[in-house]
């Protein structure tokens, strides 16, 4: 196992009805907020009503940027940061999903600096402090509430890249699983393919000696897989919608990845998919997924299939290795299939003259470089993925 610093600040008020820490926990950190969030499906759930008389009943000012976009536009986050300048704003609650609290947490970084918030995503200036944030997590897949990370999309470049730091994690977080309820079935389907894959990117290195993370990671993916189901067939189930949601902020806070030596492929390859064609991020790592899986599988490899096959999906120890493997891939496009996710790349609109153009915008964004480390990924290694994949 490597070395490793282990900090994960963010408090977690988990359950039904903690929205009740809300006013106490936003005067802790400022005194006039931005109350960020979609679309309006915190509306339709009552949330934002409860919330704005939270706010008004503890005397708390607010200002308002809704209709934040799935696959958040670098737009918003400029919009947010004038916002906050202009009504001088010293607190950020994010009410919704990865995309508001990505493109709030770009926000809170982007109010310390004076040039682009953009810059950040290209490299071209480093996030040194940002405004405090809190969340209400209303969709659990991308593990935000947790992490420090935020993904913003330029429709005008046709990038969608990310970066972090550690003033971006959110002070706290608030996750009630009653939120989920209302979640379309495809949403809660992309949620639990998005955790799967952030706990597959962890769990899929060569000998790194982490045992312990591994067994962790097929703990969540066990998660995922039956209460993935049942969220899916049973909308209201709490357990399923409270396992799942725990689920999401464990995969990706850094425990899985603490003490080994990871590098994301199939994120990097996704992020195209989405960059290009806008299209939900979980639906396009479960078609990417079992296909980057059989791409992968090699005798260097196969045993931390067989691991995965063992382990996850109780298949007998004694068939031969590659027999494993092959069950085990077969098993997760499988699973992904009966939560009602499209399989193929052709099925969510992406047009097969556009595959090269993402191969290379995904290993150019990595500066040219092979991407992932379980299997070092080269432009071809892309693009014959994608052309499987389509
Ligand atoms: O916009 P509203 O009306 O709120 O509707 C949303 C949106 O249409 C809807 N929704 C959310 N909660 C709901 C609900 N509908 C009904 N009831 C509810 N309770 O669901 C749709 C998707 O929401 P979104 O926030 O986009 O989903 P998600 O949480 O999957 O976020 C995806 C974004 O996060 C990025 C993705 O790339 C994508 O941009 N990621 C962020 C990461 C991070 N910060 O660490 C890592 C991930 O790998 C990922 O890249
Ligand atoms: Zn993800």
């Amino acid at each position: 196992m490597k070395n490793f610093y282990y900090s994960i600040p963010t408090e977690i008020f988990f359950g039904k009805g903690q929205i009740k820490v809300l006013g106490d926990q936003i005067k802790k950190y400022g005194t006039k907020v931005l109350l960020t969030y979609g679309g309006g499906s915190i509306k339709r759930i009552g949330l934002y009503d409860e919330v704005v008389n939270i706010l008004k009943d503890n005397g708390i000012e607010f200002r308002e940027l809704g209709g934040i976009d799935p696959n958040p536009k670098i737009d918003s986050v400029r919009e947010g940061i004038k916002i906050i300048r202009e009504n001088d704003i010293d607190f950020i609650l994010a009410v919704g999903g990865g995309s508001v609290i990505d493109c709030s947490k770009a926000i809170a970084a982007g109010y310390y600096y004076q040039g682009d918030p953009w810059d950040f995503l290209i490299r071209k200036a480093n996030v040194e402090n940002a405004l405090p944030l809190g969340t209400i997590l209303t969709i659990a897949a991308t593990g935000s509430e947790m992490d420090r990370i935020a993904v913003i999309s330029n429709p005008e470049t046709r990038q969608k890249l990310s970066f972090g730091h550690i003033s971006m994690a959110p002070k706290f977080s608030i996750l009630d699983p009653t939120y989920t309820f209302s979640l379309p079935k495809n949403q809660t389907a992309a949620g639990v393919a998005d955790i799967m894959s952030h706990t597959f990117e962890n769990y899929f290195t060569l000998n790194d000696g982490a045992y312990l993370q591994d067994r962790f990671a097929e703990g969540i993916l066990k998660t995922c897989i039956k209460y993935g189901k049942i969220a899916f067939e049973e909308p209201d189930n709490y357990e399923a919608r409270a396992n799942i949601m725990w689920a999401s902020s464990w995969a990706i806070n850094g425990l899985l990845s603490y003490g080994k030596d990871v590098k994301w492929s199939v994120h990097a390859m996704e992020h195209e998919l989405s960059a290009f064609y806008d299209i939900t991020h979980g639906v396009g790592l479960a078609i990417l997924t079992p296909v980057w899986m059989e791409y992968v599988l090699d005798d260097e490899r196969v045993d931390k299939f067989v691991e995965y096959g063992v382990n996850v999906w109780d298949i007998d120890r004694n068939k031969d290795k590659y027999e494993i493997a092959r069950l085990a891939i077969d098993k997760t496009r499988d699973f992904f299939k009966s939560i009602g996710i499209p399989m193929s790349l052709r099925e969510v609109g992406i047009k097969e003259e556009d595959l090269e153009k993402m191969a290379k915008a995904c290993t150019d964004n990595s500066g040219g470089n092979k991407i992932g480390n379980f299997k070092l990924l080269g432009y071809e290694d892309v693009l014959s993925i994608y052309r499987k994949a389509y």
